[in-house]
Parts: structure tokens; C-alpha cells; sequence
């Protein structure tokens, strides 16, 4: 198969790829998906990507947290947008991409982010494209966001007159597979379709504290893509890893559409060459082939929105007194749960609710598609909810098909007052700890926590309907999910963790469903955090005041 046939929606014959690749990165209990059994340390790769002789520009670290409530993150509040100017585009970096924290122990230390990141090994770049912004000096271009050193690298820049004025600005976002492949091995794509779904929440939401808007361009496809970001310019990444293209948004800070970008007849001018991450790297072309065969061709593009909207009663996020910066800042996994830590019905509820696709809510009011992920929810200590199986419909249209796809011995009563408001099934009572460990590759989160949940996505006929770069997008989909749970955990005084490792086709056969139809992708948990207390926390950007 050459590129130029992959996902194109006549020949629907890399939809078998795109599958085999899915099946084949499956963890079973007998056997984990094909990895490197065991880390190289020795090429272990560097979490910061620079662009060396790249002209560099500091961002301003925000001094203050106290911008709006972080009500506003989920819906339930409004402020007025932020003037769009170099400060403001700064915090919106440090509250998306940037760092959060400096863990320490014994002499070694790492970073984390804003953005979570299966294993904390980062695939995914930003990219800003800006058009006029004053206070810029290397005015209108392509700028790489460095979090480290907070700030953009420029690779691009083109003449102010080719780019119309604009109320906003683009965000890019790519991955590095080599980052999570150098750990997890074939499973890898699935993670940093992951990751690009938690950064795009992270965007939504960061813009939110701003009072900005942010919209998902699925007309970008891959190749037009690369070329606005550099990823074609095979001299830039001579020797070191490739980026691929994931998508691009449009961020608006007023009124007014996104401008052209790159129309009509002007010099490019381009700056840096990409760091090696790597002395060495191991082949999976497993990954090659699922990037392959879910390219974004512009054919289909343009096809991509189709959003059927519900219209959901309006948000009721967990009551917390925290600014938004706050919450979003204080975002962490949880590294294990007390396992004694329970929360009340209405919590749960409220925590739920977050994932809901409403049109005029960060963070689905950004995702053009639509829904396609539902709540599988092993609840273990919910008071007023009894412990057993449970479903979270997002989009009410899916309910029967679900329903016809599970297995019949499951009960099926709506477990509150309005489905309509609060869309939760209970499908069999019964304590699920033992089972929710299993599934999750053996892991006591899964277990220990007030309630944990498997993604479940309506998977084959989205692939045939929309062509296979709808398994990125699925993945997507489920990593935003993810970003809000994390958050609405935060503001309910608990802490949630993204599960990557678990037995697909354990739960696909503890539901009974058979086939491709109904796929879980991505597993989460939420409850009580213990803290690692030999770990010390250190604030994120001291090293750029200089006192490290
Ligand atoms: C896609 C994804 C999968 C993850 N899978 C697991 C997992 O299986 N087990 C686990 O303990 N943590 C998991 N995590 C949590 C990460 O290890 C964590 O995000 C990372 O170490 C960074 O820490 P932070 O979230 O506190 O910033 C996952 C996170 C993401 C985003």
C-alpha cells in the first residue's frame, strides 16, 4: 500500500490495518503487547525537544494565580476574555504545555507537566502560529513551545503583509513516538493519541482561565499540516527524531474567524535544526504502519464534522473555591489510593458530568465530532450507589445500540432521577475490586480508589463511516475524557490517574461484546490519593530564577 491510498474513503482497505495494529498492541493476560522487555537507560530519550540556533524568546511566568474561578473551566462561570497579549500568551502556555512540579529523590529529580503523560515521557510538541502579536520581536511565524525554559523557539517567519490581522492565534500539536515507543514498544501510538487528547483538554481549558475559545480545525490534513509546522524539512530533523503531524486548533481570543494561513506568494523564511533525543533507537514497525494507515488525507478532512448534539442541562461541576490556575496547576496521578476514601453519590455525579459533550462547555464546546466514548464504571465506594457495574451513555442516540451489544444478563436500570440529565445505567451490583485489578495489568489503583472506569468507543463502523485517522481521533476523544476527570477530581478534593496498561479483551468479554463494534481505549480511576512522601516537590521554573 503506498500513502497516497492510506484512509482514503473509497478503498477502505487500510481499515484491516489500522485493526490489525489495534488487535495485535492488545495486552492479554498470558502475554503483554510486543515491547522492549525492559528500559535502556542508555537511550533514554530527552524529554525537551530544541531547535538549536533557533532564535529564542522567554515567555513571562505568570506572578499571581488568582485569575477567575475554576468554575469556568467546566462551564458553570463566564469572565471576560483577556487582552491578547505577549503576558496572556505566556500564561496560556504555562497553564497548557508548561511545567507543574520538580519531583526529587536521592540526587535525581524530573519534571511534570500541566499535560499528564503515560509514563511522564511527553510525545507530544506545541507549536504556536502567530500573526501580530505586539511585544513579539520575531514577529509574524511558526514558534516552537520550549516548556523548560518557558519559552518559543522561532522556526519561522514570514512578512507581515502575508497574513491578515487576526483576534487569535494556532496551536499545533505533534508527537515524538519515539519517546513513549522507547518504553512501551508497539503499544506506543495508542498512548500518544492519548497524550495529543489530554494536550488538546489542556489547550480548551487553559484558554477557559483566559476567557478564550478554543476550535479544532479537522480540515488540517497531516501533510499541509507538517508543511506549516516544518516537519517536511528533512534538513531541520537531519539525524534526530521524527515528528508527526496531530492536528492544529484555532484559539480565539475575540470575535472573529481563524485568517488563511500560507496562501498566496511569499518567502518562508526557516530557523534551528531539531536536538537529537536519542544516541540510539529501536524499530517498531508496528507504529509505522498504524501512522501510515491513519494519515489525515485531505480528501477526507473535510468530511470530518458531523457533530450530532444533545442538549444537556447545564453543567454542575464539584463546588470548589480554587481559581482556575490553581486547579489546573495543582493536576497530579495519583500513585496509589487508601483504599478506605469513599465520595457521595452527588460527587460522583458531579465528577461524571464534566465528560459530558455539551456544545458550549469547555472541553467538548472544542471537538467538532461527534461522541463516540462511553463510561464503563466499576464503582467500589460511592455512599448511596451500590457497588457494581455501571454505564455513563454520552450520547443518549447510542444507549440501544449499547444495550443490544452487552451481554443479556445485564439488568439495565437508570441508577438516577433524570437519564435525561444524568445519563448512569446500573447494569449488576457486586463488588469489583478483585476484577477492576485484573483488568487494569494487576494494578491496586484500580482497585483502590472510590471508582474506576473503562472508555468503551464505538469503533468499526467509525472507522468504516470516517476512514481510519478516526482512530486517532477516537483515542483523542478518550484523552480529553481523561483531562476532565482529572480536573473534576481535583476540585472535588480527590485525585484521579489515567490507566494505559490494561486487558483489552477482558472487559470485551466480561460485557459480552464479540467483534470490533464497541473497543475500550483508555481506562481511569479516581479516589483517595496516598503521597509518596519521600519524594520532595520543588516549584517548576526555579532554575529560571537561578536559585536551583
Ligand atoms: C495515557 C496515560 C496512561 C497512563 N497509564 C498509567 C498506568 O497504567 N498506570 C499508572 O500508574 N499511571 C498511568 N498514567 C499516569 C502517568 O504515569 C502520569 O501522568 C505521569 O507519570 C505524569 O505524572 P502527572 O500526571 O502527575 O503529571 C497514565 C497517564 C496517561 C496520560
Amino acid at each position: 500500500m503506498n500513502a497516497s491510498s492510506a484512509n482514503d474513503l473509497s478503498t477502505p482497505d487500510v481499515i484491516p490495518n489500522i485493526i490489525a495494529y489495534h488487535d495485535r498492541t492488545k495486552h492479554q493476560t498470558d502475554r503483554y503487547a510486543n515491547g522492549p522487555h525492559g528500559l535502556d537507560w542508555a537511550t533514554q530519550p530527552d524529554p525537551f525537544r530544541r531547535f538549536v540556533d533557533a532564535p529564542e524568546f522567554p515567555l513571562p511566568l505568570a506572578g499571581s494565580d488568582d485569575i477567575s474561578t475554576a468554575m469556568i473551566l467546566f462551564g458553570a462561570a463566564t469572565v471576560a476574555p483577556r487582552p491578547f497579549t505577549f503576558e496572556a500568551l505566556g500564561l496560556f502556555f504555562e497553564l497548557s504545555m508548561g511545567l507543574s512540579a520538580r519531583k526529587e529523590i536521592a540526587g535525581s529529580s524530573w519534571y511534570l507537566r500541566i499535560n499528564p503523560s503515560s509514563g511522564n515521557l511527553h510525545p507530544t510538541e506545541a507549536y504556536a502560529v502567530l500573526t501580530a502579536l505586539e511585544g513579539l520581536p520575531g514577529g509574524n511565524g511558526v514558534y516552537h513551545y520550549a516548556p523548560l525554559h518557558h519559552a518559543l523557539e522561532q522556526r519561522a517567519c514570514w512578512p507581515q503583509s502575508a497574513t491578515p490581522e487576526a483576534t487569535g492565534f494556532h496551536v499545533g500539536l505533534t508527537s515524538i513516538t519515539w519517546r513513549e515507543a522507547w518504553k512501551y514498544g508497539e503499544r506506543a501510538f495508542r498512548y500518544c493519541q492519548h497524550d495529543v487528547g489530554h494536550a488538546l483538554a489542556a489547550l480548551r481549558f487553559a484558554a477557559a482561565a483566559l476567557g478564550w475559545h478554543v476550535q479544532l480545525l479537522p480540515e488540517w490534513d497531516d501533510a499541509r499540516l507538517a508543511r506549516l509546522l516544518g516537519l517536511d524539512r528533512r534538513e531541520d530533523f537531519a539525524g534526530a527524531e521524527r515528528e508527526t503531524p496531530e492536528l492544529l486548533v484555532w484559539v480565539s481570543t475575540g470575535d472573529g474567524p481563524p485568517p488563511a494561513l500560507l496562501q498566496g506568494d511569499f518567502t518562508i523564511e526557516w530557523f534551528g535544526r531539531a536536538n537529537r533525543l536519542s544516541n540510539d533507537h529501536v524499530d517498531w514497525p508496528a507504529i509505522d504502519e498504524a501512522i501510515l494507515a491513519s494519515v489525515r488525507m485531505a480528501l477526507n478532512a473535510k468530511s470530518a464534522a458531523c457533530k450530532d448534539a444533545f442538549a444537556w442541562s447545564p453543567p454542575s461541576p464539584p463546588a470548589c473555591g480554587h481559581s482556575a490556575s490553581q486547579l489546573i496547576r495543582q493536576r497530579r496521578s495519583a500513585v496509589d489510593f487508601d483504599g478506605v476514601t469513599g465520595i457521595s453519590r452527588e460527587t460522583f455525579l458531579a465528577i461524571l458530568d464534566t465528560t459530558l459533550p455539551r456544545t458550549s462547555a469547555p472541553p467538548f464546546d472544542a471537538w467538532p465530532h461527534s461522541p463516540r466514548v462511553h463510561l464503563v464504571l466499576f464503582v467500589h465506594r460511592v455512599n448511596g450507589l451500590d457497588p457494581g457495574l455501571y454505564l455513563w451513555c454520552r450520547a443518549p442516540a447510542d444507549t440501544s445500540s449499547i444495550q443490544s451489544a452487552l451481554g443479556s444478563d445485564l439488568v439495565w436500570e437508570a441508577a438516577t432521577d433524570s437519564i435525561k440529565t444524568a445519563p448512569l445505567y446500573r447494569l449488576g451490583r457486586g463488588d469489583l475490586r478483585n476484577f477492576a485489578r485484573t483488568l487494569s495489568c494487576h494494578q491496586d489503583i484500580a482497585a483502590d480508589g472510590a471508582f474506576s472506569l473503562g472508555m468503551l468507543a464505538r469503533f468499526e463502523s467509525v472507522l468504516r463511516d470516517r476512514g481510519a485517522t478516526a482512530y486517532r481521533e477516537l483515542f483523542w476523544e478518550a484523552g480529553m475524557i481523561g483531562q476532565s476527570l482529572y480536573l473534576a477530581a481535583e476540585a472535588a478534593g480527590i485525585r484521579g490517574t489515567g490507566i494505559g496498561c490494561y486487558f483489552d479483551d477482558v472487559l470485551h468479554r466480561a460485557l459480552g461484546l464479540a467483534g470490533h463494534e464497541w473497543q475500550s481505549l483508555y481506562h481511569f480511576t479516581i479516589g483517595g490519593p496516598v503521597e509518596d512522601l519521600r519524594l520532595r516537590t520543588a516549584p517548576p521554573y526555579s532554575h529560571l530564577a537561578g536559585d536551583t
